[in-house]
């Protein structure tokens, strides 16, 4: 595997920011990338795509990666489908993707039984690298339990005593807001109040924030990603809530925090990625990042990245077909911008750091300013058994 400066001098050398990755002519391996290119997670399904195949034309390999898109909708039903025709159909080696824990937990008995190797670039779903784990499913991107268990501690030791939760109605919403709870009741926190609203279907957040505000809470503390993030942030904004704003990272992602504009400012979060990290190989990446795209990664970008990352690394390692690619990705570590990166080989999920970060206004726009850093974050086994 080579460092990622060497990759990028070779990308630099030769030219390779605009080549693209489909359907080169001797391609050895088949990757099917499947992401939501619609819906209310598009732009995390496209930030991926950029992340995956700039990973790719940076090391130089496009002509040895053939690539087939899907898109999930972010639907479980529609992304099993896709999952099915990818691997039947178009035989690919490898999927790439997810973003939806919805999605993933219904592809997961089918990717298991085709032993089909899955490079998960996203979804968080606890149980695919808990109870229902498999040796065809590794995880680059974080778990629920990872990004939410650590803020829960974090925030009762912070000197928050009440919360009021609020998060999607669906696995992932259900799993993000257990965590948390989990680890602040555990730390000495009380939950307040809590409430699930209609995935992808909320309009009005009016009644749930006056519930929050009127439960006399510290703080709200909420998991909201893409469309539904930038709707909550403003109208969390408008309605001048006193109760400050705590949530999941992706509330206040790089990727959409334009777009949610001063409302954003003072949100705090937790996440696996930042951009504004100070380490060489985040620098190295924000910068190739920025010339290639003219915006900051997000935390969608650099699991796009690093899956394209695990998978050169698994292909060196093993083997360009599908049950090489499957032995050997459990396997890999390798630098990405977040640092050095280790699969967990009792659970396949990723070991990392959880950073807490505030949303603030930088000389160019809105910017996260890190607050504090919990190293080395690893989930349980939680029932795993490979
Ligand atoms: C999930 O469904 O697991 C998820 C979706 C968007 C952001 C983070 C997690």
């Amino acid at each position: 595997m080579k460092s990622l400066f060497a990759k990028m001098a070779m990308a630099t050398t030769l030219g390779l920011g605009m080549v693209s990755v489909q359907l080169p002519a001797h391609a050895d391996t088949k990757v099917g990338l499947i992401l939501p290119y619609t819906g209310t997670y598009a732009a995390l399904g496209n930030a991926i795509t950029d992340g995956f195949n700039m990973a790719i034309e940076e090391a130089g390999r496009t002509d040895e990666f053939s690539i087939v898109t899907e898109d999930t909708e972010a639907k479980p039903p529609v992304g099993l489908a896709k999952a099915r025709k990818l691997v039947l159909q178009d035989k690919v080696d490898v999927m790439v993707g997810v973003v939806s824990s919805g999605v993933l937990g219904a592809m997961r008995d089918f990717v298991h039984q085709s032993q089909t190797p899955l490079i998960v670039a996203n979804a968080g779903n606890n149980l695919a690298t808990g109870e229902n784990c498999s040796p065809y499913i590794v995880r680059v991107s974080f778990s629920n339990g990872q990004i939410n268990r650590p803020m829960g501690t974090w925030m009762a030791e912070n000197g928050i005593k009440t919360v009021y939760t609020l998060a999607p109605d669906y696995s992932a919403g259900h799993q993000m807001i257990e965590s948390f709870s989990a680890a602040f009741t555990a730390a000495g926190g009380e939950i307040a109040g809590s409430d699930f609203t209609p995935f992808g279907q909320t309009k009005d957040f009016g009644p749930y924030l006056t519930n929050a505000q009127s439960s006399g809470a510290d703080a709200i503390f909420v998991f909201y990603a893409g469309g539904g993030a930038i709707n909550f942030v403003k109208q969390y904004g408008s309605f001048d809530i006193k109760t400050p704003l705590y949530g999941s990272g992706f509330l206040t992602s790089p990727l959409y925090v334009a777009a949610e504009g001063d409302a954003a400012i003072g949100v705090r979060a937790s996440l696996h990625y930042i951009p504004t990290l100070d380490t060489p190989e985040n620098k190295a990446f924000v910068d190739a990042f920025m010339a290639k795209h003219g915006t900051m990664p997000s935390e969608y970008s650099v699991q796009g990245y690093d899956a394209g990352l695990a998978l050169m690394a698994a292909v060196d390692a093993g083997g360009a077909d599908k049950k090489n690619i499957a032995a050997a990705l459990p396997n890999v570590s390798y630098v990405g911008p977040r640092g050095a990166l280790e699969i967990d080989p009792a659970t396949n999920n990723i070991v990392q750091n959880i950073y807490v970060y505030d949303t603030v206004m930088g000389d160019d726009g809105l910017t996260q300013k890190l607050i504090d850093t919990i190293p080395s974050v690893r989930d349980d086994v939680a029932g795993c058994q490979m």
